[in-house]
């Protein structure tokens, strides 16, 4: 099993993050941002010739860059330092294999999202990650930002009274034109079924959506009515959603998701309403957070003020007026699952914390898209 040595930083294996990559390198900085993690070896792409440019790029150990995940593992397995987790930064129909191949050598995962190509999928991964009783992290991303868990702590404080509507959009603009036809790295594989998964735009940032509803309203959803289409010709998937939600308590809620919403960027925005009041945040301002009242008064809330909860000022690290993005999103989902592996590692039951998306949040995910595919094909609601 593996121990942590020398400078006493957890050790990271990566798959997927090869040369012109997006999310791995972002998991990279985000990993190391705290100093606890470092990146020491991986599978970065589907060439050794690649992986062992990627090794350089991140100035890995030469002999640690590998040409494939398997052969990762099992030399890692074998080593007197080797790593302590994985982290999966492919595309989705490798993030099963990978996972099983990970847990099964003995290695905790942190995965990036959608969790696999299925609901089935999702279903084998959670089996197996119970079996192995490891860590296992899902990294939606947003859970990470401080006023999202400020979001997420007033709904829990009950200050909103009941909540009776949520609505969530994501809207970008990347997939206007064909670009897929156009060698564009991301949206080829993206449009492909078979690397993908059946669900286009809900597979890439609607189940980024739903988890955000869930994360911080508390609530599930437990039906839906979805509307799918493929705007742009000859795109394989669809790249375009509208959809009702009934949640949990009674509440309903509007989720749209777009990635034909030409001039759009990354337009992630979420308000919830309660009896008594409302949140509303919107990444592409991540650093202020609305809150409105019943009686009219309206607040907006800074990162990093001493007024927040301590959910939100635990995930904080700069004074108030320095902004925190995207990369310190990552960290703080990293600082919890490297919490996570050290909690496993010295016996902790349930290492997980509940404010890193795990494998719930896997498995719900997948649900998510499977059952909008299916309400959109049979256009009725589906119970979830
Ligand atoms: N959390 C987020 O906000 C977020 C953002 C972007 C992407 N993602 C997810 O991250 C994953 C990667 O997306 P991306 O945009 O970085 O894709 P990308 O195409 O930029 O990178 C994928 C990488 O995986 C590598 N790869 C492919 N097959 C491989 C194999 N067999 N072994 C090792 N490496 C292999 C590719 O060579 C490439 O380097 C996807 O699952 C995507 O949904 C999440």
């Amino acid at each position: 099993m593996a121990q942590i040595v020398g400078k006493g930083k957890l050790r990271m294996g990566m798959v997927g993050g090869g040369p012109g990559a997006f999310i791995g390198p972002v998991h990279r900085m985000g990993a190391e941002l705290e100093g606890r993690i470092e990146l020491v070896a991986g599978a970065f792409s589907q060439t050794a010739e690649r992986s062992k440019a990627a090794g350089e790029f991140y100035r890995i150990d030469p002999a640690r860059a590998y040409a494939g995940y398997k052969e990762m593992m099992e030399a890692e397995r074998k080593r007197p330092d080797p790593i302590d987790f994985v982290a999966i930064v492919t595309p989705n129909h490798l993030h099963l294999p990978v996972a099983l191949a990970a847990l099964e050598a003995g290695f905790p995962v942190m995965s990036d999202k959608p969790a696999t190509i299925s609901y089935a999928e999702a279903l084998d991964m959670e089996r197996a990650v119970a079996k192995s009783g490891l860590p296992y992290g899902l990294t939606h991303t947003y859970a990470g930002y401080p006023l999202v868990r400020e979001a997420r702590a007033i709904c829990a404080s009950g200050m909103l009274g009941k909540i009776r509507k949520v609505a969530v959009e994501y809207f970008q603009g990347w997939l206007s034109r064909a670009v897929e036809a156009e060698g564009n790295k991301q949206a080829s594989w993206r449009s492909d079924p078979a690397q993908n998964g059946p669900g286009g735009c809900i597979g890439d940032i609607g189940v980024h959506a739903f988890h955000l509803v869930e994360y911080v309203t508390g609530l599930d959803v437990t039906a839906l009515n979805a509307e799918l289409r493929t705007v742009v010709p000859g795109r394989r998937l669809d790249d375009d959603c509208n959809e009702l939600m009934r949640l949990s308590n009674g509440a309903t809620g509007v989720l749209m998701a777009s990635q034909v919403a030409a001039g759009e960027r990354n337009g992630l925005r979420l308000r919830v309403y309660g009896e008594e009041g409302s949140v509303e945040w919107y990444h592409e301002d991540p650093n202020r957070l609305r809150v409105r009242w019943v009686n009219g008064l309206e607040e907006i809330r800074h990162a990093a003020a001493s007024y927040l909860s301590k959910d939100a000022l635990a995930v904080t690290r700069l004074p108030i007026g320095h902004p925190e993005g995207l990369i310190e999103a990552f960290g703080i989902l990293y600082r919890e699952f490297a919490d996570a592996v050290l909690g496993w590692k010295t016996g902790k039951a349930n290492p997980v914390p509940d404010t890193l998306p795990g494998i719930r949040a896997a498995v719900r995910g997948m649900r998510y898209i499977e059952q909008t595919i299916a309400s959109s094909k049979a256009q009725k609601w589906v119970e979830f």
